[in-house]
């Protein structure tokens, strides 16, 4: 079981933006910048898919993606990948969508990405980058 350490939950918590990597069943890459994070327990990361549409067809034809998260000052970089799985409703979804309509009623809100962590690579420049760490 993958579990965050505490210098990279810190690290994650700094990125208030964050790229998130899904590619189509055929491999057609996308990437996208994703604000409405939340981080749940150790090894498993939230997001709300307000405007998703690539993103969103790929995860249901290829349920996996990619994000990093960066710590300019320490320069520390960290790649997660995992596995995916998509709520309309239910508990999770309902906490989810009410902490992100506080943030501002626009937000649609439409489904919640369930992200369980499968693993952490590092990516900071130097000897250990690409390292498989968790
Ligand atoms: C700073 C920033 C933060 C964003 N955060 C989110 C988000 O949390 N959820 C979301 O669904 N879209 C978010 N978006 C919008 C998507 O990145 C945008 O709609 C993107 O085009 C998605 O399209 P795609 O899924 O076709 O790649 C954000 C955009 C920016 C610029």
């Amino acid at each position: 079981m993958v579990a965050l350490s505490k210098d990279m939950k810190e690290i994650l918590a700094k990125n208030k933006v964050m790229p998130m990597a899904t590619a189509s069943k055929s491999g057609v890459p996308n990437v996208a910048p994703m604000a409405s994070i939340k981080l749940v327990g150790d090894d498993t990361v939230w997001i709300m898919d307000n405007y998703m549409v690539k993103t969103l067809a790929n995860l249901k034809e290829n349920p996996v993606v990619a994000l990093y998260f960066y710590d300019p000052d320490s320069k520390r970089c960290f790649q997660l990948k995992g596995s995916t799985e998509i709520k309309t409703s239910g508990p999770d979804y309902e906490e989810f969508r009410d902490q992100v309509r506080t943030k501002g009623h626009k937000y649609p809100a439409k489904s919640l990405i369930v992200i369980k962590i499968t693993d952490v690579f590092e990516c900071t420049p130097g000897i250990e980058a690409g390292k498989k760490v968790l």
